[in-house]
């Protein structure tokens, strides 16, 4: 299993801001108790409109912490929780965070189906306690030209895709979003949805499902996952664009056939069904060339940087693409 230490994903240190209140509040963390598009708009300063004391509750996670590089800046729990996509909730960046509080996140269940010897459905928040969590603290890279650096609890998800045993006629995960729309406002009208049909689908080869890197997160910062960050459970795949990380996930359906994903099937030239983070193929409607990390302090602090092919996890995930033109599967 290989935890992130330190590599050329992480930040150079003339970019560092610690984040000492995260560090000694983790420290005493424990015990679980129980037809639009993206554009690339909406850069947050201190535009946090919804604030922490409206939202839910999150509760303390029991997990193993990952050691940060020294010199790793941290996007605030804040700034994370309140410059968000959920098109469920509607398409702007503080929609979610003032829309979903009211989500019902327990009891969640989560159905693994398809080609696996034995398909089976589990309680999230059981699965929480027993399955062993960890933190990763990943970069992540929005097709919007914008970047954050979160640290997620979760776990891998083929570790857990492996208890249902896939059989070898496997090629593909398919992922699929609660579907609810007495309790999601996009799904009941398609101008607050953002056009997409929904239930939200994703997809990934099952070499990038099995990939260490690749998890499903439960919470961040420590607490578990507010809903507009997808609670109970969502995925999260550092070396692709942040839309393939679907949200308040539902269903895991192992298949033979690549499955469609909801923004390719939105705009299939605009959204490819790889999404690899790559500053050498533009979006058709902005570059890719580079983006905006957004850290801690106010909008004129907020820095414009390279982006990295892959995310700057290229050492690690390059060998799966080996022979392919990224250029055409982006
Ligand atoms: N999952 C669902 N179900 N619905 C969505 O609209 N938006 C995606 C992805 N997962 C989305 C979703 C997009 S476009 C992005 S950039 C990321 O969630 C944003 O994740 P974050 O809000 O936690 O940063």
């Amino acid at each position: 299993m290989l935890i992130k230490t330190r590599s050329r994903s992480d930040l150079a240190e003339n970019e560092v801001t610690p984040e000492p209140a995260y560090l000694s509040r983790r420290s005493v963390i424990k015990g679980l108790g129980a037809g639009v598009g993206l554009a690339g708009i909406g850069l947050l300063g201190a535009n946090t409109r919804a604030l922490a004391a409206d939202q839910a509750p999150r509760k303390p996670l029991d997990f193993r912490p990952q050691k940060p590089a020294p010199d790793l800046v941290l996007t605030p729990d804040e700034k994370v929780t309140n410059h968000n996509n959920f098109y469920e909730f509607g398409t702007g960046k503080t929609d979610p965070a003032q829309n979903s509080q009211g989500l019902k996140t327990e009891p969640w269940t989560l159905t693994v189906e398809g080609e696996v010897e034995k398909p089976g459905t589990v309680d999230v928040w059981k699965l929480m306690g027993e399955i062993g969590l960890e933190e990763r603290i990943y970069r992540m890279r929005c097709v919007e030209a914008w970047s954050m650096v979160i640290p997620w609890v979760g776990f891998e998800l083929g570790r857990f895709l492996k208890r249902f045993a896939p059989t070898s006629r496997a090629k593909y995960v398919a992922f699929e979003t609660l579907y609810d729309p007495e309790q999601m406002p996009g799904q009941r009208n398609r101008f607050v949805g953002g056009g997409i049909d929904y239930p939200y689908v994703e997809g990934l080869r099952i070499d990038e499902a099995m990939h260490p890197l690749t998890i499903l997160s439960v919470g961040l910062y420590g607490k578990t996952l507010p809903p507009q960050n997808g609670a109970p459970i969502r995925l999260v795949v550092p070396w692709k664009y942040g839309f393939k990380g679907i949200k308040s996930i539902v269903k895991i359906r192992l298949v033979e056939e690549m499955p469609p994903t909801s923004w390719n099937r939105l705009l299939p030239n605009e959204y490819g069904f790889y999404a690899n983070v790559n500053p050498a193929v533009d979006h058709p409607r902005w570059s890719q060339a580079t983006e905006r990390f957004i850290g801690p302090g106010g909008i004129f602090s907020v820095k414009r940087q390279a982006t990295l092919p892959f995310n700057g996890y290229g050492e690690e995930v390059a060998s799966l693409y080996r022979n392919m033109d990224l250029r055409k599967y982006y």
